[in-house]
């Protein structure tokens, strides 16, 4: 190992480096080395998401993503057009969106990471999910997070009574049944023919 050397050459730990692994990993830390290898290149070392802090850890070449071949406007082949925001995922007021942490892992599964959606396993996507969880104190990582277990802990705000249902906007004007609006139509017209009828008499 060179670690002496290492530091001694990078005063400042490299926040790019992976996550070691303990003797004893858990479905968490197992999700760190996941989420170190497929997701923090855009949600950022502490989950922050993209900064400008966080890309300035990148190479100088690199400071900027969409000036580059790869995530530009016209990437190379393997490349992608990376997007303007990427939201943090660790921290106070992160992943709202979701309600539960079954809901986190099946958004997960199917929409990260981003640029290769599905690419990651069933069981890979469980165990970035304990992380984040793990990150964001919503999980005492006491058992093993599955299927079952996932749908109890609360991650966005919880939705202990049935989620309101979206009402009909009440800022448009009131909305006039297409029926009443025939009718009318209906009795204007017999109107106009009994007028006629009445002026021919
Ligand atoms: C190429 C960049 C990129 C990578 C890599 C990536 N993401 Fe994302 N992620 C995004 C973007 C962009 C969004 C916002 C998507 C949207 O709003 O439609 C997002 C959204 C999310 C959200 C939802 C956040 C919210 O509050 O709505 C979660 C959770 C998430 N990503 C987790 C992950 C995980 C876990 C990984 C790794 C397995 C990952 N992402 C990899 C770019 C990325």
């Amino acid at each position: 190992m060179n670690g002496a050397f290492a530091q001694a050459a990078t005063p400042t730990p490299d926040r790019l480096a992976q996550p070691t692994l303990p003797a004893k990993p858990t479905q968490a830390d197992k999700g760190a080395q996941v989420y170190w290898l497929a997701c923090l290149p855009c949600h950022g070392d502490r989950g922050q998401g993209l900064t400008e802090d966080f890309i300035q850890t990148y190479p100088e070449e690199d400071h900027n993503c969409w000036a580059s071949g790869c995530h530009g406007k016209n990437p190379y082949e393997s490349g992608f057009t990376i997007p303007r925001y990427i939201p943090p995922v660790i921290g106070a007021g992160t992943l709202q969106n979701f309600p539960n942490a079954a809901s986190l892992q099946s958004y997960i599964r199917a929409a990260m990471p981003y640029w290769k959606p599905g690419s990651m396993t069933e069981e890979e996507s469980w165990q970035v999910t304990a992380f984040l969880l793990r990150e964001n104190n919503l999980w005492g990582a006491q058992d093993e997070l599955t299927a079952s277990t996932a749908e109890r802990i609360l991650v966005g705000p919880p939705r202990a009574t049935p989620a309101p249902q979206p009402s009909p906007p009440t800022d448009a004007p009131a909305m006039v049944s297409p029926y009443f609006l025939l009718a009318g139509f209906g009795i204007l017209i017999l109107l106009f023919i009994l007028a006629g009828r009445l002026e021919k008499k």
